[in-house]
């Protein structure tokens, strides 16, 4: 780490304490965007502001709204655009120079917010999850990662939780200084909506059990982060979710935390899995690549994208990638009416 009297962002620098966290609690979990008049324009993007999509089915890009003004009707509005294009890229944006609570303050408009189970902080805030990384500090290319040939892992974030993840703040801080360290997204929704009428129907009546157990022990071994600080849990979930804002329906299966569809043989849940991991790996016309620029703060809806980091960037002049989080949960996720009993998501 670089000496913090001379680092601009010396204040998210990431500690690790041992710290314990009860077992997250259900809630219910109210929608910010179920507070919008659909009939009218939305006003947060106001004259000044430029809108760009990145690409029809996903993400949108925006310059001239500053994130840490707006009120919280324009955050019930920012909720439902965010639903609808699962990725909104704020270029410009003060938001790092905000204090914690300030940023916290916005972040948990849109749901509880999350504290990670496995990773460092920011000092006084355990809510502001912290990626690191620089040459010494480089997950990407050391431990199991060397004996990959791509670190390429499409995930939802947290998917075991009884309440995943929904919206995502992640801000950038130092990014590399050439190009490089990309985030790129999927489109859930759009991935269900490739598959063919049959096949749609015929996964709305699954379930799938997600682990947090894996991602626990790796943190407990050698050369993990060390840190546990919840007993970690399974959790079924509906393979096909509906978006509470939106009332679109998404698949709802990752490749980092999906075990295995519930009911089906060892085979058929793999054969399954693959197709859908296959499909939101491989189709482009579904995903968004976004470039970070500095002061870019990017929110994505988890529950209805998978993302994953491009670890292509090169350390050799010192680079940094760093960034922090903050993630508001959402519901338990909605299956689509008349297709699941209660009992299967028990
Ligand atoms: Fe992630």
């Amino acid at each position: 780490m670089p000496p913090t009297s001379e680092y601009k962002w010396a204040r998210y620098l990431p500690v690790a304490d041992d710290y314990k966290e009860p077992d997250l609690e259900d809630y219910n979990h109210v929608e910010p965007s179920t507070r919008v008049d659909r009939t009218k324009e939305l006003t947060f993007l106001n004259g000044d502001s430029e809108i760009t999509e990145i690409s029809p089915e996903i993400g949108t890009e925006i310059r001239g709204v500053q994130l840490s003004a707006l009120t919280p009707p324009e955050l019930d509005e920012l909720s439902l655009l965010l639903g609808r294009r699962a990725l909104l890229v704020f270029r410009g944006q003060d938001f790092r120079d905000q204090t914690l609570e300030k940023q916290k303050q916005i972040a948990s408009h849109f749901g509880r917010l999350h504290v990670h189970p496995i990773s460092r902080h920011v000092s006084g805030s355990r809510e502001h999850l912290v990626f690191y990384r620089n040459k010494e500090n480089d997950v990407f290319r050391s431990g199991a990662a060397q004996n990959r040939v791509s670190t390429t892992l499409w995930h939802h974030d947290q998917s075991f939780e009884c309440h995943p993840p929904s919206a995502t703040i992640l801000t950038g801080l130092t990014i590399p200084s050439k190009c490089g360290g990309d985030t790129e997204y999927v489109s859930m929704t759009a991935a269900y909506r490739k598959l063919s009428p049959s096949f749609r129907e015929y996964l709305e009546t699954l379930t799938a059990l997600h682990s947090g157990v894996e991602q626990a022990e790796e943190s407990l071994k050698k050369g993990g982060s060390g840190i546990l600080r919840r007993t970690p849990i399974e959790t079924v979930h509906p393979v096909v979710r509906v978006h509470p804002g939106t009332g679109e329906k998404a698949i709802f299966v990752n490749r980092a935390f999906t075990k295995h569809i519930i009911g089906l043989k060892v085979e058929e849940s793999e054969a399954i899995l693959s197709l859908l991991y296959d499909l939101i790996a491989k189709s482009t016309e579904f995903h968004a690549r976004v470039r970070w620029e500095d002061a870019t703060v990017i929110v994505w809806d988890n529950r209805i994208t998978n993302h994953t980091v491009i670890s292509d960037f090169s350390y050799d002049k010192g680079d940094i990638r760093h960034h922090f989080r903050l993630t508001a949960t959402g519901e338990r996720p909605i299956p689509v009416p008349g297709k699941l009993s209660p009992e299967a998501l028990a």
